[in-house]
């Protein structure tokens, strides 16, 4: 059984200050029911990692830490680079790693994607690796070959025990901070899609790798990408930002 996880991507916003609390109001607006059901996960920016972890440990709060991105090597000379160990150091359990944003914005390939799911492997995390394509792709027909194409070289000469604790976020670029969803159905059949190139690779383990949606999820979507049978989560990353708001998201069945 696949356990759901809603994990929130803030991306570039929030201060340390900001995340205090906004760690602290968000788990005000949850209870042990919701923990039951879902793995939350909250992804701030690295300057506020720290200030996040101390909330959750002094609280004893059962929210999951996330970063954004981090570099393969594991230290030198490498100036602005994060090092694994750096993360696992604060108790981070989760990284994303090849967000579209990182691929098209600063040149991430999928080679550098793969080292980087590998590192954080080595580092006893858990990658989210990201995948999707543009809507020029979606238009052209070549979705299916774009996303798999991505999904295939992220987990190259990674084994299939550890592809089975991974997850995988398809994010559809055209959806994501535009407000555009894809359906249900759309995104439900991405999912599959996703999980039986994962079990073309990895066998079985397939049907234990998370498999998230991302793009403009909100309150008002959540529940009808959440009814597909390949998609166990969200990566949020507007509606994260307001902890009512991603409460709601998280709540989805409420
Ligand atoms: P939005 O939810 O703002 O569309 O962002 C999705 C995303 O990129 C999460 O990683």
């Amino acid at each position: 059984m696949r356990k759901n996880l809603i994990a929130g991507n803030w991306k570039m916003n929030a201060t340390h200050l900001e995340a205090i609390q906004m760690v602290q109001k968000l788990s005000y607006r949850l209870d042990h029911n919701d923990y039951q059901r879902v793995d939350v996960v909250v992804c701030p920016p690295f300057t506020a990692l720290r200030s996040a972890q101390t909330v959750i440990e002094t609280d004893h709060l059962p929210i999951g830490l996330g970063a954004q991105n981090v570099y393969w090597e594991q230290k030198g000379a490498y100036t602005g680079e994060i090092a694994p160990d750096m993360l696992a150091k604060l108790s981070v359990s989760y990284v994303i790693v090849g967000h579209s944003e990182r691929r098209e914005l600063f040149g991430e390939t999928d080679e550098d994607v793969n080292r980087k799911v590998k590192a954080v492997l080595d580092a006893g995390m858990t990658p989210i690796l990201c995948v999707g394509e543009t809507e020029a792709e979606r238009e052209d027909g070549v979705t299916e070959a774009k996303v798999g194409g991505q999904v295939r070289a992220g987990l190259a000469g990674v084994t299939s025990d550890q592809i089975a604790g991974m997850v995988v976020a398809y994010e559809p670029i055209w959806a994501i901070g535009t407000g555009r969803t894809a359906s249900d159905d759309d995104a439900g059949a991405m999912a599959t899609y996703i999980r039986n190139t994962i079990a073309d690779i990895a066998g079985e383990a397939a049907e234990e790798t998370r498999i998230l949606y991302g793009g403009s999820m909100n309150p008002g979507n959540v529940a009808g990408l959440m009814a597909k049978r390949d998609i166990d989560g969200g990566l949020v990353g507007g509606a994260s930002l307001d902890p009512d708001t991603f409460a709601s998201v998280i709540r989805y069945w409420v």
